[in-house]
């Protein structure tokens, strides 16, 4: 290429960009080393193809899909892009290693296993398919135990992100692991909702970021209008982790908008630990009880437009979320924020 007809020429901050996260962009096959992150219900066709073909990385979200209904989704998706885009499976989905033979026979590139430790026998298959598997570390000793084990890539999601989240932020999950992790790609998430935070992830030695909350509100996301009014309006303090009332009974820490539902899910548990201390229920119905709360809770907010009682999912980068954007408009404006960054560090010097 000459520097007549390279793009970057003209841009050296862009140049710079591109460098720092060569690796990633590289690894995912895309010009921008951006992940939409797999969101349960919002994370389909509509929003996967609209990021890849804006230069990011799309993943849909298998969530409690069926084998068939994925296969479904995975061939609409094709059908809208022919950009690379991943799957991302639930480690403790009880159809897995079906899920992993879906995703091969349609010859997807890239498969996120979520939710765990994934099982040997799901890593041997997605690696034995030839798709490139990237694992979720919560710390450096099981960021290293699974590239040990095959994983291509590495995502560390602090706790400021939406939905599922562990109790690290990203901020020292990054500190933790960037400086120690170098065998393969590192991608960045939780709370990331601007180009230039993005941009110093990637000078710490990141090689991309996974944003999922900033995408869960564009207007390609089929999120119903009250989902999506629901984000413009919230600050970062509303998104808040699901509290455990009681530690016989473990919650598995979920963050979104404090609504109805989060109310009413302490009541539950404190109505349920009642009853288990009354002799009514054993321990393991009033565990199954809890669990059973939030059952399609997700869907009930984001399809049915229930806000108020459903579980409306999001992070705290929430609070950067100001309107309905284009997905380009997004990727434009994360793009845009890391090389005016870049640029005014350049014209100091
Ligand atoms: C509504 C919603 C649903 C999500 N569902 C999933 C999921 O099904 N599987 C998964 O691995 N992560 C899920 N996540 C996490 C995202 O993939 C991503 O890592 C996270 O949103 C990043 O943090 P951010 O929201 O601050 O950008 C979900 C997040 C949100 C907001």
């Amino acid at each position: 290429m000459t520097a007549a007809n390279d793009p970057t020429a003209a841009d050296p901050d862009r140049a710079t960009l591109d460098r720092l996260w060569a690796r990633g962009t590289a690894f995912l096959g895309c010009p921008m080393a951006i992940l939409g992150g797999a969101m349960s219900w919002v994370s389909e066709r509509h929003l996967v193809s609209a990021i890849s073909n804006a230069g990011g990385f799309g993943v849909i979200a298998c969530g409690s899909m069926t084998p068939d209904m994925l296969a479904k989704e995975i061939a609409a998706t094709q059908a809208m892009t022919s950009k690379p885009f991943g799957v991302n499976l639930i480690t403790m989905h009880p159809a897995l290693d079906d899920l992993v033979r879906v995703c091969l026979e349609a010859k997807i590139t890239h498969v996120v296993l979520a939710g765990g430790i994934p099982p040997g026998s799901a890593v041997k298959a997605v690696k034995d398919g030839g798709a490139k598997l990237i694992a979720f570390a919560p710390a450096l000793v099981l960021a290293k135990r699974l590239v040990r084990s095959g994983a291509d890539a590495i995502v560390i999601e602090g706790s400021e992100a939406g939905g599922h989240i562990g109790p690290v932020s990203l901020t020292v999950l990054a500190q933790e692991i960037l400086p120690h992790l170098r065998d393969v790609p590192v991608f960045v998430a939780g709370g990331l909702g601007r180009g230039d935070a993005i941009l110093a992830y990637l000078e710490m030695g990141a090689s991309g970021a996974q944003l999922g909350t900033r995408f869960a509100a564009a207007k390609e996301s089929i999120a119903h209008p009250n989902f999506k009014k629901a984000f413009i309006r919230a600050n970062a303090r509303d998104a808040l982790p699901s509290v455990q009332l009681d530690d016989r009974f473990p919650v598995i820490p979920v963050r979104g908008l404090v609504n109805e539902g989060t109310k009413a899910f302490m009541r539950h548990q404190a109505e349920t630990r009642d009853k288990f201390q009354s002799g009514e229920l054993t321990k393991e119905t009033a565990q199954l009880a809890i669990e059973h709360f939030w059952a399609g809770a997700l869907r009930r907010a984001v399809i049915d437009g229930d806000i108020e009682k459903g579980s409306v999912m999001a992070g705290q980068s929430v609070g950067m979320v100001g309107a309905e954007q284009s997905i380009a408009e997004i990727l434009q404006e994360l793009v845009g924020q890391a090389t005016a960054a870049l640029a005014a560090r350049r014209q100091a010097a």
